[in-house]
């Protein structure tokens, strides 16, 4: 069994413990509020659910708190009901040995066009310009948030972080010199531009007493060269540095803040605000451990921070005190409990895709999750034992296939999960084989590790046939056969040069220093950033007008791969239809119908999938009942597959 004594010890935060160094980020999902940002059912059972999986500490999402600048209504005026719920929400939190801290907004400036500091282009429409704030409105925020801190305190919460000093929100606005140009005394000097920080914790310290406890987000570095345009490798920097975090730090720390939760980013630099798996674990240690050197109160550390060795190893080396943990947390309600108990090898990694969570929230106004089907349905039944304990044979031992064997074997069936090769994981493998897709190769060693767990009869190496199936005596098949990349048939296919994109992440054949991608789509440019990252010289090729204009890749994974293609001169050609691959590399045909050959040493072809021809025509007259799942029925990504064999175990 693993131990992890630090990331298990209690931390003191003001007056008020935490049992542990494990902290959930503050995380809005979008079903768990109501419309004066106290909690629905779905919400309360969501964070009870996570203080149950051991946090020792639970952030809310940010809850906007201003009544009259913004004009909205809070929790400021409309506090009964959100008592009265917080209140029954804290014991049972309480009950965990958990605490909750509310994250109370000051808004988000101009990321919504909302009042600034001075006039500043609103986020990504820079023709519109927000308003600068008054003076009064300042001090109406102000009261505003010590207002909101009381009824937090009078709800049971253990303390409020204050949204925040990163993202570019507003208090981020004020503290940056580069988004203050006011010349009264909350512009000028960094003490001035701190000036609506320092009011703020004065404020609830005066409302809520001096041990009321209050920590507020502070991003590290901003990573922006201008609005709107990130830094990509943080040379350039407009924004905030990391010398400057630093002072910012010890003036937080005089002006009576209890700890500093840290990360990093804007979200004109969305990326190291909301980062992809292309950002490397851990990125903001080094900064928060020069801000630790530098104060007495707690430094809290987050983004990239689910990696529960570095996180022990950060604060055993004395660089951090505790872990902000974000979307971990989704994927995994249990995560912190698992690592109380030595057993890591159970979490369910969050793989870094931001497909469900921030790009479910920003596309439909709902968290989900890529590899955790239960997130926003936590007001459900808890997964339970079927009435009736059924035989299911499952064909197929990729992600759709190893998820429905497990919540089957959970649901107490009778499971028996057949693979053709002689490995799991199907195409997990080659998507987790990228150094920066890690988190997807240990989903898969979770899947296998529960397949042994839970002792699910796993036939290796063993290819089923309809007849096998008809004649086994299944109550129920699950047909999760996967997909195969797509070889068009052109002139070269076969060319010696010529590789699918399965293939070369499987390291199948010697990838030349000049490669050619035919096929702009996420996977493509994930294996074209793998190459740039490796200093090979990449071409991507796609016949659309532009590279990931399908399947809904989320922004923030987009923009980074959009600045390392930059960085790493990367050639994009775009419109641009491959004819034939030869000696020499690629003949294309440009969108005017001239040709043009790249050379190449080697042609990845990751033009998509193909669903692998199922047995379920076979099997349509068959006693038992037969489910098609994951790509094999129709191609998706990770989520569709998982959600997809959930449901289906689900209705068993
Ligand atoms: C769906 C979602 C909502 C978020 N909402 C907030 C928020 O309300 N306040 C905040 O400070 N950060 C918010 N964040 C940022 C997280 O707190 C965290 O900084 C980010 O997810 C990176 O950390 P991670 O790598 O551990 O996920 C949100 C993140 C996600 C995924
Ligand atoms: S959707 Fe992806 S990034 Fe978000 S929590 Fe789930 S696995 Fe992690």
């Amino acid at each position: 069994m693993k131990q992890y004594p630090n990331l298990t010890n209690p931390l003191q935060i003001g007056s008020v413990t935490i049992k542990n160094r494990m902290f959930m980020a503050p995380m809005d999902t979008g079903f768990g509020n109501n419309e004066y940002g106290g909690f629905t059912e779905a919400g309360v059972e969501y964070f009870v659910k996570r203080a149950a999986g051991g946090f020792g500490l639970l952030y809310s999402g940010g809850t906007s708190v201003d009544t009259k600048v913004d004009g909205a209504d809070t929790i400021v005026n409309h506090p009964e009901e959100f008592i009265a719920t917080g209140k029954k929400m804290n014991e049972r939190i309480n009950a965990y040995g958990s605490k909750m801290f509310m994250q109370l907004s000051m808004n988000v400036g101009r990321n919504a066009g909302l009042k600034t500091p001075s006039v500043l282009p609103v986020l990504g429409n820079p023709s519109i310009k927000t308003q600068a704030l008054t003076v009064e409105e300042i001090h109406s925020k102000v009261q505003d948030v010590a207002k909101a801190a009381k009824v937090c305190k009078e709800a049971g919460y253990a303390g409020v972080d204050i949204h925040a000093l990163h993202w570019g929100h507003l208090l981020d606005t004020f503290a940056l010199e580069f988004t203050n140009q006011r010349e009264d005394e909350y512009g000028g000097s960094l003490e001035n531009r701190l000036r609506f920080a320092k009011d703020i914790v004065e404020a609830i310290k005066a409302e809520c007493g001096t041990d009321f406890p209050v920590t507020i987000r502070l991003a590290m570095k901003s990573y922006i060269k201008d609005f709107d345009k990130a830094s990509f490798d943080g040379s350039q920097e407009v924004g905030r540095t990391l010398e400057e975090a630093i002072e910012i730090a010890k003036l937080l720390e005089k002006y009576g803040y209890d700890a500093l939760s840290t990360d990093a980013g804007m979200l004109d630099a969305i990326y190291y605000a909301m980062p992809p798996s292309y950002v490397e674990k851990g990125f903001t240690i080094e900064m928060a451990a020069k801000l630790k050197e530098a104060v007495s109160i707690p430094i809290l550390c987050g983004g990239r921070m689910a990696d529960p060795d570095m996180d022990e190893a950060a604060i055993a080396e004395g660089k951090i005190d505790a872990v902000v943990i974000g979307r971990q947390a989704i994927s995994d309600p249990n995560f912190a409990e698992k690592i109380v108990k030595g057993e890591p090898e159970n979490v369910r990694s969050c793989i870094a895709c931001n497909q469900g969570c921030i790009w479910g929230y920003f596309t439909k106004g709902q968290v989900s999750c890529a590899v955790n089907p239960e997130v926003g349905y936590e007001t459900n039944e808890p997964l339970t034992k079927s009435a009736d304990s059924k035989k299911v044979i499952i064909v197929g031992g990729g992600v759709a296939g190893m998820e429905a064997a497990y919540n089957a074997k959970l649901r107490g069936h009778e499971v028996t999960l057949y693979e053709k090769s002689d490995v799991l994981g199907g195409n997990l493998i080659p998507a987790g084989a990228h150094d920066f897709k890690a988190e997807v190769n240990e989903l898969n060693e979770y899947y296998k590790h529960q397949m042994e767990v839970l002792q699910i009869d796993v036939r290796m190496q063993t290819e089923v046939s309809a007849e096998l199936l008809k004649e086994s005596g299944a109550d129920v098949i699950i047909l999760a056969t996967g997909s195969k990349p797509i070889m068009p048939n052109l002139p070269g296919i076969d060319h010696v040069k010529t590789i699918s994109g399965v293939d070369a992440l499987l390291n199948k054949k010697k990838v030349g220093q000049k490669v050619v991608i035919v096929g702009g789509g996420l996977v493509g440019c994930e294996i074209a950033l793998g190459y740039a990252e490796e200093g090979k010289n990449v071409t991507i090729v796609e016949a659309l007008e532009n590279i990931m204009q399908t399947g809904d890749v989320p922004s923030m994974n987009k923009a980074m791969l959009f600045d390392a293609f930059e960085y790493y001169h990367t050639n994009i050609m775009t419109s641009c239809r491959v004819k034939e691959i030869n000696d020499i590399g690629v003949v294309v045909t440009l969108a005017d119908g001239t040709e043009k050959t790249i050379e190449a040493d080697t042609v990845v072809m990751s033009v998509g999938y193909r669903s692998v021809k199922s047995m379920a025509e076979e099997l349509k007259n068959c006693e038992a009942q037969v489910f098609e799942i994951g790509d094999g029925n129709a191609v998706g990504n990770i989520m569709t597959c998982i959600s997809e064999a959930y449901e289906v175990i689900m209705k068993l």
